[in-house]
């Protein structure tokens, strides 16, 4: 079988959501590895980077390198995050499975994204962008808030014609952490 030239992409990724839901947690664990318990607040916005092979929807190899955006989840800090919303090909939006307020906001965080990059809210029918949906810290399910069903229903309901791509992971298990990146990357490849 030939073999088909490996293509080379950079792709700009914003995560977002809720103060405490395990954005840099998640970054942590993907990037290096590792997870502590500690809480350190985010102040505006930071990346890193981190190198991936992705295979697209036609079987083409890409080396991806993901630029991912850690960005603040308190309010006081937030309007620093927005200014780096600009040129995103991808978002990440993270709740915390025991946390029902930071489900509740994912809307807010959706439409206030989309807002500043301006793209419009379309039809339901149309999807205006490659968002993931997580739902963090699934190794605390005796504390679990939000049931899998109705965080689906949601993902269905604001993806219209093509329901948002949802995940559970544990950045303190490892869980699905990868598996969420690289679907990330490849929705992004898809769009763009
Ligand atoms: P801001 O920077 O304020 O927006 O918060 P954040 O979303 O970056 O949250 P952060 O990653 O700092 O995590 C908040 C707290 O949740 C920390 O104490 C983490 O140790 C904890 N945490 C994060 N992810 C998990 C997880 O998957 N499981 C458990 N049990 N704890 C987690
Ligand atoms: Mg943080």
């Amino acid at each position: 079988m030939q073999n088909t030239p490996t293509k080379k992409t950079t792709l700009k990724v914003v995560i977002l959501g809720d103060s405490g839901v395990g954005k840099t947690s998640l970054l942590n664990r993907y990037s290096t590895g590792t997870f502590t318990g500690q809480y350190k607040a985010t102040i505006g916005a930071d990346f890193l980077t981190k190198q991936v092979v992705v295979t697209d929807w036609t079987g083409q190899r890409h080396v991806v390198q993901l630029q991912l955006w850690d960005t603040a989840g308190q309010e006081r800090f937030q309007s620093l995050g927005v200014a780096f919303y600009r040129g995103a090909d991808a978002a990440m939006l993270v709740y915390d499975i025991t946390d029902p307020s930071s489900f509740d906001h994912l809307e807010h965080w959706r439409t206030e994204f989309l807002q500043q990059i301006g793209v419009s809210i379309p039809a339901l029918q149309e999807v205006p962008f490659p968002f993931v949906v997580i739902g963090n810290k699934n190794d605390k399910q005796n504390e679990r808030l939000i049931p899998a069903q109705r965080a689906e229903e949601w993902c269905l309901r604001v993806g219209g014609n093509r329901p948002l791509y949802r995940v559970e992971t544990s950045a303190k298990t490892a869980l699905n952490v990868d598996e969420a990146f690289e679907e990330l990357a490849r929705l992004a490849l898809q769009y763009g």
